[in-house]
């Protein structure tokens, strides 16, 4: 493959998620950078190249449609929990981004592999979301906040009852960039058997 490692090294190093409170907001990314995040996020690894992911992209208006529905569903259903600052946030926070990506898993119907497998292949996917808005010297991140559990939010996103919804990928253009992170030595994750 022609890229340098170098390089890659770098990219996948130096790729940070960037929150909604760090966007410019009402500022959109093109359509057509969103566009080849996704195509990326659809060459992943899947086993048997099952590939269950699937994305529903919220912008323009259908950020507020986002908004509407998943503080509503939140109120509804949140009973006795319901907090005001977590609904004004529902309402609130996908109006910062240019795009939000429901990031959804469709299960096989003939349940070939694991659903670990098909997560983890969602997972892949999202990945290859994370390092593009990073060369393309955007903000994002993956969040399961909100109502990515909620158990009636699934049709709204046109999944049925096997199906998960996995989070959302938020997009912006980045006004405040994210610090540096650290890691753990992975010398202490990992170990070698060599004889
Ligand atoms: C499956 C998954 C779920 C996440 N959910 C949230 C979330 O709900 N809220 C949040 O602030 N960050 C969330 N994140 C982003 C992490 O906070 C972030 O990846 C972590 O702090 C490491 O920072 P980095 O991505 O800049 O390296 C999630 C990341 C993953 C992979």
């Amino acid at each position: 493959m022609n890229v340098n490692a170098d390089q890659v090294n770098e990219w996948i190093r130096n790729r940070r998620s960037t929150f909604p409170k760090q966007f410019v907001e009402g500022k959109k990314v093109n359509d057509s950078i969103v566009e080849a995040l996704l195509e990326n996020a659809n060459w992943a690894p899947s086993h048997g190249n099952i590939q269950p992911w699937r994305f529903v992209v919220f912008t323009g208006d259908g950020l507020q449609k986002l908004a509407d529905f998943q503080s509503s569903l939140y109120k509804e259903t949140s009973g006795e929990k319901f907090k005001e600052t977590t609904y004004a946030g529902l309402q609130t926070t996908p109006l910062k981004a240019s795009h939000v990506i429901a990031i959804c898993l469709k299960r096989d119907p003939n349940k070939k592999f694991p659903e670990v497998e098909e997560i983890a292949a969602v997972a892949c996917a999202v990945q290859n979301m994370y390092l593009s808005v990073a060369a393309y010297d955007i903000g994002g991140y993956w969040t399961t906040g909100g109502i990515t559990y909620n158990e009636k939010a699934r049709s709204f996103f046109g999944l049925g009852e096997d199906d998960k919804l996995m989070g959302f990928f938020y997009i912006g253009e980045v006004a405040v960039p994210s610090p540096p992170k650290s890691r753990q030595p992975v010398e202490e994750k990992v170990a070698w058997i060599r004889e």
